[in-house]
């Protein structure tokens, strides 16, 4: 009882300190390629000597010196009237503390900075398994995937609930339904991507489908009775032109001996096909 009183205190007071160490510090997030602009935190004295962007190891970005500017970086903008640093095409290696300094009559800190680079999320993938309880309702057992982490879920076809679950690190992957739609989200601070599936599509009976499949068949076989017949006029036009050709017509002329000769074909081909 007591250790654990001791314990608590020693937590208490070591979050207090990283609270008020932290008190300046700025924890911004980025995605990779993108650019991010610091601002300046404090006030600026009206005059100062100098100011300096740097990083962790006190290396400088930019110095501001005497009213003139000298940029030691690539893909750096400052603004002399702001004093802020927009940082450009950020790499997961920019990743880091970012320091402003101003000198003069006093030393501070004017802006503190903590940016992470991190890429945007992949795309999750929900998977799903059907138990059919009656005609047109249905249990789905869903699971949202993302990364190395799946959330997993039921729900019922004529009661999609709004039920909630996630879970959390810097990535969030959440999964939720909203009228009849299944939604599986995953983010990070800097980006989120979703992937959907709609219940009462996945609950149709099997029976709708094969009545679909036998009506789409017949098409297909209007289709193929189409085709063979057009071209077997083809076959024959070609021929019938060629035969005009040799003997030289009388009478008749090319084109319209091809039509009759076209007509004559295409009811015999249609002929045995039973029409609805
Ligand atoms: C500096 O910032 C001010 C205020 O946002 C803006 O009006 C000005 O155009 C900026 N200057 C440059 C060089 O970007
Ligand atoms: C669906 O069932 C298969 C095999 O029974 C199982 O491997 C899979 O994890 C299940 N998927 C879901 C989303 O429940
Ligand atoms: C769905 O999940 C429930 C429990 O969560 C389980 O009893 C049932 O067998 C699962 N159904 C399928 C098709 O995976
Ligand atoms: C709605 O879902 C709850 C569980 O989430 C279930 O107990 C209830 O029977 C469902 N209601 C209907 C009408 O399906
Ligand atoms: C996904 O999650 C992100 C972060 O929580 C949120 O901003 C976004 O609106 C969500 N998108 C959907 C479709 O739920
Ligand atoms: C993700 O959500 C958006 C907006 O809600 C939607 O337009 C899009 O189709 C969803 N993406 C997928 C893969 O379902
Ligand atoms: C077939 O699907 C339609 C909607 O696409 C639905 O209205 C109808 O009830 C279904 N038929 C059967 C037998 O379930």
């Amino acid at each position: 009882m007591a250790f654990g009183h001791l314990l608590m205190i020693f937590k208490a007071v070591l979050i207090f300190n990283t609270a008020s160490m932290c008190n300046a510090e700025n924890t911004v997030s980025v995605q990779t390629g993108s650019s991010i602009q610091l601002d300046i935190q404090a006030n600026v004295p009206p005059h100062f000597r100098s100011l300096v962007w740097m990083n962790e190891k006190l290396k400088n970005i930019v110095t501001f010196i005497n009213k003139k500017t000298v940029i030691f970086r690539d893909n750096v903008v400052f603004n002399q009237t702001t004093f802020s640093l927009t940082l450009k095409n950020m790499q997961k290696t920019d990743s880091g503390l970012y320091i402003a300094k101003i000198y003069g009559s006093t030393n501070e800190d004017a802006a503190v900075y903590r940016v992470s680079v991190i890429d945007p999320v992949d795309s999750p993938v929900l998977n799903w398994n059907i138990t059919m309880i009656s005609v047109n309702s249905c249990i789905v057992n869903v699971t949202c995937s993302g990364q190395d982490r799946t959330i997993s879920n039921s729900y019922h076809s004529n009661n999609c609930s709004q039920e909630e679950v996630t879970s959390f690190e810097m990535q969030a992957l959440t999964m939720y339904c909203k009228e009849d739609i299944v939604i599986c989200n995953y983010s990070n601070p800097v980006s989120w991507k979703n992937d959907t599936i709609q219940i009462k599509q996945l609950c149709t009976p099997y029976e709708n489908k094969s009545i679909e499949e036998n009506n789409s068949s017949f098409p297909l076989l209007w289709l193929m009775v189409i085709v063979i017949s057009a071209s077997l006029m083809i076959l024959v036009a070609t021929g019938v032109l060629y035969c005009f050709c040799k003997n030289h017509n009388k009478g008749m002329s090319v084109l319209s001996q091809m039509l009759y000769q076209m007509k004559k074909r295409q009811s015999f081909i249609l002929k045995p096909v039973p029409s609805e």
